[in-house]
């Protein structure tokens, strides 16, 4: 079974957006799948520097649509955006220096943190962007 498995309070109703959050799901699953095999540093670092960098293109991509339709919510989002993204990153320069490995706890929190983030925060904007016409 896939460590995070896609549920309809996921949906934002924008199409862009949850096909971007499916990609992330997906990264997230790869990954977790990877490391219950066992696969190795190289494996597991090429997921992982995916990961890292949809995340950062997805976080612009949801920013981007929040600023041009003058979200109110838009400086709370990105806040939450960005402690993610420097975790994320960090975690992706970590394991590149071999001073980190993936771990039950970490694929935990990178779940955790992106359902968390959908069900709660990016729902937040679906609504408003919807209204201006956004889908
Ligand atoms: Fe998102
Ligand atoms: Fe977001």
């Amino acid at each position: 079974m896939a460590l995070i498995e896609w549920t309809v309070d996921l949906n934002t109703n924008i199409a862009s957006i949850d096909e971007q959050h499916k990609k992330l799901i997906s990264y997230i699953n790869v990954l977790h799948e990877a490391m219950k095999m066992g696969k190795g540093q190289d494996v597991l670092g090429k997921v992982l520097n995916e990961l890292a960098a949809y995340t950062i293109t997805h976080f612009s991509n949801e920013e981007r649509l929040m600023t041009t339709c003058g979200f109110p919510g838009y400086a709370f989002h990105k806040k939450e955006h960005e402690g993610f993204a420097q975790k994320v990153l960090k975690l992706n320069d970590d394991f590149k220096c071999g001073k980190y490995l993936i771990t039950v706890e970490v694929m935990q929190f990178l779940k955790d943190w992106l359902i968390t983030h959908i069900r709660g925060t990016d729902q937040k904007y679906a609504p408003f962007l919807l209204g201006k016409g956004v889908s």
